[in-house]
């Protein structure tokens, strides 16, 4: 589908965004593995969460929705039974990576697929650790999906001393632990998100430079009840948007601000965004609060590589930001953009070309500047969500009759993003 993008003048009001991806997906598996009943409010309905829940259902489990939320009977240890047929991931990576670390532990096969977009993204990053814990777990020759994981009677507990900065290998390296009687412990030199240890209440130790998560059958999953937050991922193109906007003021309630995400606001805020935080407090251990954005002028600042785990999402939507910004954006040290939905950094330069800002490519990054001086472009999203909702927000910002192919892929995320954004504009 084809989206025309009209310009915005101003935006004004409240918005309560949808909850978490990153937690709904972890929520459903926790509760799907945990013995009995367990809830989940405020999850994100979304196709990638959607691409989770299925599995589980295949997996034999009863998981009752509604719009906002979910009611699942956990199977316990050892209870997942064999599914029909393959698993389908749809697009989402944190399905596949994250389930593989339980499927490699059961006493069955499974065969993981996806679409074209999974069907690329490099998955020997959590099979070689998988293998080194006894798993019989195999990609196709480029390393891709399918996935075909069959019973292994040897899985045992390891230190693993990982080298890329994955939220998604930690995870799928952690759960497969929860299997064992003995210590898991994964090494992780770059501080990426910590959702899974938060949830599962996993014991993590700090050293200089790096920090030791365990995980063993002692942490296995009970069932609970959990709350999400709205994304802040998702609240990135909202805070974008007001923040470029003259006259605006948006308030964005209950909003996730755990350490390892909330780069995003902190950059936004040293460009001289004014976002302010409200009612900041804590539910499921995890932090939250709502974010009063206001119109500000924003200059752009020297991004450090340690804080690209925690932005490494939002850098579609930071580098709209960055356009419009004072001086040159410049993002370096996160060619893990190339492995994402959509090679990211190919198709940010790409777009911005066509739009006539000057921008040069790099293996880990990008730099632009200048202005968006064509008119009536369209924009090649690759079917990826962020890359649609960035160029959105860019062409909200502009005008200059732009348009967006594929737009339907912002349903991996947000299905509603057209919406919300009607909501608070003023024309
Ligand atoms: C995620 C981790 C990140 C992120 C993805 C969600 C997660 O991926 O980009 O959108 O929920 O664990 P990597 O672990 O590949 O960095």
């Amino acid at each position: 589908m084809i989206q025309k993008i009209k310009k915005i003048n101003s935006v004004k009001g409240e918005l309560v965004l949808p909850g978490d991806k990153s937690i709904s997906h972890r929520a459903v598996m926790f509760s799907a593995m945990a013995d009995g009943k367990s809830t989940v409010k405020n999850y994100l309905n979304s196709e990638d969460v959607k691409s989770t829940i299925d599995c589980f259902r295949k997996l034999g489990c009863k998981i009752e929705q509604t719009e906002t939320d979910l009611t699942i009977e956990g199977k316990g240890f050892g209870g997942f039974t064999e599914p029909e047929s393959h698993l389908d991931a749809g697009n989402s990576g944190t399905t596949t990576r994250l389930i593989s670390g339980i499927l490699v532990t059961q006493k069955f096969d499974t065969t993981i697929i996806g679409d074209a977009s999974l069907s690329k993204r490099p998955m020997k990053r959590v099979v070689d650790p998988l293998l080194k814990m006894g798993a019989r777990i195999e990609t196709n020759e480029a390393g891709t999906l399918p996935l075909s994981i069959f019973a292994s009677d040897e899985m045992k507990s390891i230190e693993f001393d990982m080298q890329i900065a994955s939220a998604q290998i930690k995870s799928a390296v952690l759960l497969a632990g929860l299997h064992q009687e003995k210590e898991t412990v994964v090494i992780e030199h770059a501080r990426t998100r910590n959702h899974t240890e938060t949830l599962l209440g996993l014991k993590v130790e700090e050293f200089a430079g790096y920090r030791k998560i365990y995980s063993s059958k002692k942490n296995y999953p009970k069932p609970s009840e959990y709350i999400v937050p709205s994304d802040i991922s998702t609240s990135a193109f909202f805070i974008v948007l007001a923040l470029n906007l003259d006259n605006s003021e948006l308030l964005l309630k209950d909003v996730l601000l755990n350490d390892t995400r909330n780069g995003i606001i902190k950059i936004l805020q040293q460009m001289g965004g004014r976002i302010e935080i409200e009612n900041a407090r804590e539910s499921s251990g995890e932090k939250l609060g709502d974010l009063r954005i206001f119109s500000s002028r924003l200059h752009n600042i020297d991004i450090d590589s340690k804080i690209i785990p925690n932005i490494i999402d939002e850098i579609p939507i930071l580098s709209v930001a960055g356009l419009f910004a004072e001086g040159k954006f410049v993002i370096r040290n996160a060619e893990e953009l190339r492995f994402k939905e959509s090679d990211r950094i190919d198709a940010m330069c790409l777009n911005f070309k066509k739009l006539g800002v000057n921008c040069a490519e790099y293996k880990d990054g990008f730099e632009i500047d200048g202005s968006v001086t064509n008119e009536d472009i369209q924009i090649e999203s690759y079917h990826d969500h962020r890359i649609s909702m960035a160029f959105a927000i860019l062409g909200m910002l502009v005008g200059k009759g732009m348009s967006i192919n594929d737009f339907e892929s912002v349903s991996v995320s947000n299905p509603n993003f057209l919406n919300q954004i009607e909501v608070i504009s003023i024309n």
